[in-house]
């Protein structure tokens, strides 16, 4: 299998990982683009493999270190993260690579042991500011935690100004291009914005540690374990990353709402255009018809949030329910909002999404605005005035929070 130059990070530093173009499901995120599991062959005097990838896909990994090296000349495999979109393939590899030991911190080790039979395993376990000498080049080794496992950490090759940042900086898009500069303008921010919208929002201080971490090092490229690589825009993902970590709002409204007969639809319409004609950007999403990775995105950024739901058995609908559960997960904050919606004859749905609303810790801006049956031109008119407050405070959000993240 020949490595074309398109796959050569730097000379004797090639890309040996797998792009996965079908994959539509990660764990529950929707990749509509697919996915890439990035591997890296670090050659010099001593070989080192950075990562693996998914089981399935060992061999064509495999493969591709073949078509460069001789499988016994692999001295070390880097494990940066025990996840098995990543690790799931080492067994298959170790087995197919004589010499190679286990280059990993402790977690990592006990985590892998966890996950596979590694008795036989030769491991070399290692820690933040260890480095490895591999000839002309050093591998160095910072520990990231929970960016995205407690095992998870950086390797640095100084002499290259190259990071391996394992999950960190990472988007899920298939392509035959590894460079951020080589996909169309923006593509690869915009992917790295949903990656970090559903994998690592929980993490914005551990996230803000690991990139105190990379503000000490001299870097030129960014090669993550997912997508393609920072060459043209490292600077660009560093600040999106130091935004996104501190939670930075900015002048935008999400409407996000389930309904029954329309009548939250209707509501959530009035209170949209409320929040527009208050100096925002609103965007409204049915939640039966915007997947929950979308809906994350957009609410990850956005200063406030207005949700609605009918109510349905003294409660509220369960594609609300489900929509709430997973950005509840997820923990955005810095987020004003309000609940809304319709009722008959039990009251139940706005009350239920309230709760919610209080127990992600969001400033809940007013009590549930809700409507019997069918919203009326004085509710529509409460509505678009219930959407002008919230984008009011909104806006004062942002003012609060303007240059969170920054050094400037
Ligand atoms: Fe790509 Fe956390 O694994």
């Amino acid at each position: 299998m020949s490595n074309g130059n398109g796959n050569r990070l730097r000379e004797g530093i090639d890309w040996v990982g797998y792009v996965d173009w079908t994959v539509r499901d990660f764990h529950g995120y929707d990749t509509e683009r697919g996915a890439t599991y990035n591997a890296y062959l670090v050659r010099d005097e001593k070989t080192a493999l950075i990562d693996a990838v998914k089981e399935p896909y060992a061999a064509d990994l495999l493969a591709r270190v073949a078509a460069l090296t001789d499988l016994a000349a692999v001295d070390y495999v880097v494990v940066n993260h025990a996840e098995p979109d990543h690790a799931g393939g080492l067994p298959r590899v170790l087995a197919a690579l004589p010499r190679a030991q286990v280059v990993c911190n402790a977690k990592c080790r006990e985590a892998l042991g966890e996950h596979f039979d590694t008795a036989g395993w030769d491991f070399h376990v290692v820690a933040t500011g260890d480095e490895l000498p591999l000839g002309r080049r050093r591998l160095r080794f910072i520990d990231t935690p929970m960016v995205h496992w407690p095992e998870s950490m950086f390797t640095y090759v100084p002499e290259e100004r190259l990071l391996f940042s394992m999950d960190a900086f990472g988007q899920h898009v298939a392509s035959t291009q590894r460079y951020d500069d080589e996909l169309e303008p923006g593509l690869a921010l915009a992917e790295a914005r949903t990656y970090y919208a559903n994998i690592v929002l929980p993490y914005g201080r551990q996230v803000a540690r690991a990139l105190a971490a990379a503000a000490e090092l001299d870097i030129d490229m960014i090669a993550p374990s997912h997508g393609v690589i920072w060459r043209a825009g490292v600077a660009g993902i560093l600040d999106a990353y130091a935004g996104w970590a501190a939670h930075r709002p900015r002048p935008r409204v999400v409407v996000a709402y389930d309904t029954m007969w329309d009548s939250t639809g209707r509501m959530a319409r009035a209170v949209t255009e409320g929040a527009a004609a208050g100096g925002v950007v609103a965007a409204l999403h049915h939640v039966r018809h915007t997947s929950h990775t979308r809906l994350v995105t957009e609410v990850m950024e956005a200063a406030a949030v207005a949700f609605g739901s009918a109510t349905l058995n003294a409660g509220m609908m369960p594609q609300a329910a489900a929509a709430l559960t997973y950005l509840k997960g997820l923990r955005p904050r810095n987020k004003a909002a309000f609940a809304f919606g319709s009722y008959g004859w039990g009251k139940g749905g706005p009350e239920a999404v309230d709760a919610v609303l209080g127990e992600m810790g969001w400033e809940r801006i007013r009590e549930p605005l809700r409507v019997r049956y069918r919203p009326g031109e004085d509710d529509l008119a409460e509505c678009r005035r219930a959407g002008g407050e919230l984008a009011r405070r909104a806006l004062e959000l942002v003012a609060e929070h303007a240059g969170a993240g920054r050094d400037d």
